[in-house]
């Protein structure tokens, strides 16, 4: 008696459950199938928002506007099948040159200056190595005008005839243009043609130092006699960190540049 019952409250407790441990948990309704995303604009750098927001650069950008060579950029930057290598002397390097050795250059002479500034073709930080190998390189002025790639354990200058500045940061570095900030403007003999004239960097030095400034003496002096004194040549490891601190900061300028696309 008492087994049947338990064996009837059992099976009233089975058929009770089992339609519970039975049920399936609902199956979720298919989501709605996915419509394919569109596609993403191609990703493309606008060079004027860049320069204005990263720097300042802002000497650079008026004489690009001005001459329209801010248009021959911008196309280059477009086509990604070469790309472009930018070379952007800061607001201060423009103001370290003394009046003459630029507002006196025809229209056509600073056209070049600036086509000097660049190359043709996209190069990241590490693809300057290799580039190293092949100077002197030429630019987008022409066959004419070129420059020197050296890289020293990572510090890479850029020698133009009258300068030879270092890469102190990458502004902008992205498969097919490139914008690398340099400490000096670069300056072709063809277009400048006597040593340009410097305003006095403010010397914290006691003893007059009469060697001539390491980023702003030209390339070939670096072979003759003592070399110039340099913070930077004996530190290539700061120079690097630099390179990255630069490039966290530009990272800021850039994210703006993009937001006002
Ligand atoms: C870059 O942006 C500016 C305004 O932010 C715009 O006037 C200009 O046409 C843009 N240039 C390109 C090449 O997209
Ligand atoms: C570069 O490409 C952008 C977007 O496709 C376009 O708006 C702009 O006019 C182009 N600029 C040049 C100079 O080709
Ligand atoms: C090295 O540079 C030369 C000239 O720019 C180029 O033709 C070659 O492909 C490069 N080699 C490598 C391994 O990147
Ligand atoms: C580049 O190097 C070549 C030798 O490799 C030299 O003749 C030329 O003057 C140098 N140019 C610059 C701008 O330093
Ligand atoms: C411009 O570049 C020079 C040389 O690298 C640097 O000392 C200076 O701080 C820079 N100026 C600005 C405003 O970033
Ligand atoms: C401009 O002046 C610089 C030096 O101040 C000189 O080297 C250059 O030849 C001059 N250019 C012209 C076109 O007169
Ligand atoms: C950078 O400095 C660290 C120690 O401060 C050293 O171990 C490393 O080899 C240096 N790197 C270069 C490229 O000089």
């Amino acid at each position: 008696m008492a087994l049947t019952t338990v064996f009837l409250i059992s099976s009233i407790l089975i058929i009770c459950i089992s339609p519970i441990t039975a049920q399936s948990p609902p199956s979720p309704p298919l989501p709605p199938s996915p419509s394919p995303a569109p596609a993403p604009a191609p990703a493309h750098l606008n060079l004027t928002n860049l320069l204005s927001f990263a720097g300042p650069f802002h000497t650079f950008l008026n004489l690009l506007i001005q001459t329209n060579v801010i248009q021959t950029f911008q196309s280059q930057a477009n086509n990604s099948d070469q790309g472009i290598t930018i070379f952007v002397p800061n607001d201060s390097a423009f103001s370290k040159l003394e009046k003459p050795s630029l507002s006196n250059l025809t229209k056509k002479q600073l056209k070049s200056l600036l086509l000097y500034h660049a190359f043709p073709k996209f190069y990241s930080l590490s693809d300057f190595n290799n580039l190293s190998t092949h100077n002197p390189v030429s630019t987008f002025a022409g066959r004419q005008y070129t420059l020197n790639i050296t890289d020293t354990n990572g510090l890479i200058q850029v020698a133009s005839d009258w300068s030879n500045p270092k890469i102190s940061s990458s502004v902008y570095s992205t498969d097919p243009a490139a914008v690398y900030e340099v400490n000096s403007v670069l300056l072709p003999k063809a277009i400048v043609t006597t040593a340009p004239a410097l305003t006095p960097a403010p010397a914290p030095a006691p003893a007059p130092d009469l060697t001539p400034s390491s980023d702003l003496s030209p390339a070939g002096q670096k072979g003759s006699g003592a070399a110039p004194k340099s913070s930077e040549s004996g530190n290539t490891n700061s120079s690097s960190r630099n390179i990255a601190a630069g490039a966290v900061v530009r990272l800021f300028a850039v994210v703006l540049g993009a937001i006002m696309l």
